[in-house]
């Protein structure tokens, strides 16, 4: 019989501290009527000083194990997607799985920025379906205000900090459907953080500060439709499905009118799109499973409905996964 993957458990969480566009007009010159007009975003969660990525990912995952019912200790497969990590090594992977008290089993990172969640969740499904993992922890946490340049208006009303997380489990029943990863590395200088530990972050050839966050918004904005757009009839051709097949449309949190034109393109009613992005802003990795959980502990989610996830980074990379929750 075949092996397949399946979400037991969603969990999330964000930060108490609220930044709300409002403040943002005290630090930049900025509106919170372009905030809201251009982004469709409203406040932000900031990660406290101190907290770190895994202290957001160990709270968004011991929700989602509590809700598939299990045990840190039935964990065998840890894979957290992060752009912001707490050290250089180890992974925040083998961090969050020593505070969960799940020593022992597969524990590693992934990088895709805003579609780590999307990379992370295809690789624990290949793990899950050929039998090496059988109750996957998968969780995409960022503490991305910290690469963010609060000086810089173009970037800084954009970002928030946040956790998601979900248990996949091995199944009989088909959850995962299929998913689909890209990535264009021609388009590095578009979005990205200059800086890192291999170049350094004193760099001669970079305007403005290389520890930060620099981005192309406008150039982004339209590869991020047209890209979208490409990637839902991937997906449904990949499945010999239909459009009108898809219940819920779980996209990235980065701007609700880029949310809108996926929606468009997939000719599906805005009541079946999760938008949390006026809640969060854009949490990078943490935003999928952040929309996930809230729309599944909010009861509009229900289980065997087709659900469409996707996102789109920096890299660029860009991916989707079709399930059946
Ligand atoms: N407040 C007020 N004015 C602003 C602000 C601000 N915060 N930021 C820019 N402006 C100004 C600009 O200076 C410009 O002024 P000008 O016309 O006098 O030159 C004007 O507003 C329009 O700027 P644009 O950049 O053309 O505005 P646009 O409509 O493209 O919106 C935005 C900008 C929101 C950044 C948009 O381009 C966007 O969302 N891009 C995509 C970002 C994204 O999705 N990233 C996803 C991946 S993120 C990741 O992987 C980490």
């Amino acid at each position: 019989m075949n092996t397949f993957s399946r979400i037991t458990g969603t969990g999330s969480y964000l930060p108490e501290k609220i930044l709300s566009n409002k403040d943002l007009e005290s630090m930049v010159d900025t509106s919170d009527q372009w905030i809201r007009e251009r982004t469709g975003i409203v406040k932000r969660h900031i990660a406290a000083d101190g907290q770190t990525t895994c202290d957001l990912a160990q709270q968004a995952a011991q929700l989602a194990i509590e809700a598939a019912g299990k045990t840190p200790r039935e964990i065998d497969l840890i894979v957290v997607a992060t752009t912001t990590p707490d050290k250089v090594f180890p992974s925040t992977a083998c961090l969050l799985q020593q505070r969960l008290n799940a020593n022992g089993c597969a524990a590693f990172d992934v990088q895709a920025v805003c579609t780590g969640f999307i990379y992370a969740l295809s690789v624990a499904d290949k793990f899950v379906s050929t039998g090496a993992a059988h109750c996957a922890l998968v969780v995409g946490a960022e503490t991305f205000s910290r690469v963010v340049d609060w000086t810089d208006r173009s970037t800084c009303v954009l970002f928030g900090d946040g956790a998601g997380a979900v248990v996949l489990e091995a199944s009989e029943v088909q959850g995962i459907l299929s998913s689909h990863l890209h990535a264009d590395g021609a388009y590095e200088n578009l979005l990205h953080v200059p800086g890192g530990i291999s170049r350094g972050f004193d760099l001669a050839d970079t305007e403005g500060d290389p520890r930060y966050t620099h981005m192309k918004g406008n150039e982004v904005f339209k590869m991020a439709v047209n890209t979208l757009g490409r990637i839902v009839d991937e997906t449904l051709n990949a499945n010999g499905m239909k459009k009108s097949d898809v219940d819920w449309l779980v996209p990235h949190q980065a701007n609700i009118r880029i949310i809108n034109a996926t929606a468009r393109k997939l000719n599906i009613s805005m009541e079946k799109v999760v938008v949390t992005v006026d809640q969060h802003g854009n949490t990078s990795a943490a935003s999928v499973p952040l929309a996930l959980d809230t729309a599944v502990r909010d009861g509009r989610i229900q289980r065997d409905e087709v659900l469409l996830l996707e996102a789109f980074g920096g890299g660029f990379t860009w991916g989707s996964v079709l399930l059946r929750y």
